[in-house]
């Protein structure tokens, strides 16, 4: 089957993240294998939005190891509490960072990157499994908006990992 994301031709986030959840979620609701939707999420992401890398890390033991993305190569590794995506798995929170240069710590996978937002997907114990991180090669790009929206996507994340047949 033929598959393929079709949204308006606008630069209003919000339209585009309305018309692009329940592709998502026709996307993803009905296949169970995590890294094939994730796959397709971030692809989605990036594909309607023109971010700079779009990607997930999953908690593996003491470390965010990296998933699915799209974009530059990117750090493979990241320890808890580490950068903004260690940040956001250990404050199990958002993250919205409009200039990564001022967040004490940021990793620089790459130095075209100039703010980002991370966050986090919560399994049933309350326990951080993954972190989606959306960078950009703009200062200042993420609104209330985007953590509206992508906390939402986050959320189908965690519905789509609830399904799996067995845990990756
Ligand atoms: N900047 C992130 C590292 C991941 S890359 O941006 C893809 C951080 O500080 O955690």
């Amino acid at each position: 089957m033929a598959e393929s994301i079709i949204v308006t031709e606008t630069t209003d986030r919000k339209t585009l993240y309305r018309e692009l959840y329940p592709q998502l979620e026709s996307l993803t609701l009905n296949e169970t294998d995590l890294i094939a939707n994730l796959a397709n999420i971030v692809g989605a992401l990036r594909q309607t939005f023109q971010f700079f890398w779009v990607g997930v890390y999953f908690v593996k033991g003491e470390e965010l190891v990296l998933g699915p993305f799209q974009g530059p190569v990117a750090c493979t590794r990241i320890s808890f509490g580490k950068g903004v995506c260690g940040s956001s798995w250990k404050r199990k929170e958002t993250i919205l960072v409009p200039d990564v240069e001022k967040f004490p710590g940021h990793i620089a996978c790459s130095s075209e990157s100039k703010s980002e937002i991370v966050i986090p997907a919560l399994d049933d114990s309350e326990n951080v499994f993954l972190v989606l991180d959306v960078d950009s090669d703009r200062l200042d790009d993420f609104s209330e908006t985007d953590q509206i929206e992508l906390e939402n996507i986050a959320r189908l994340i965690e519905k789509l990992w609830n399904k799996q047949p067995s845990s990756v």
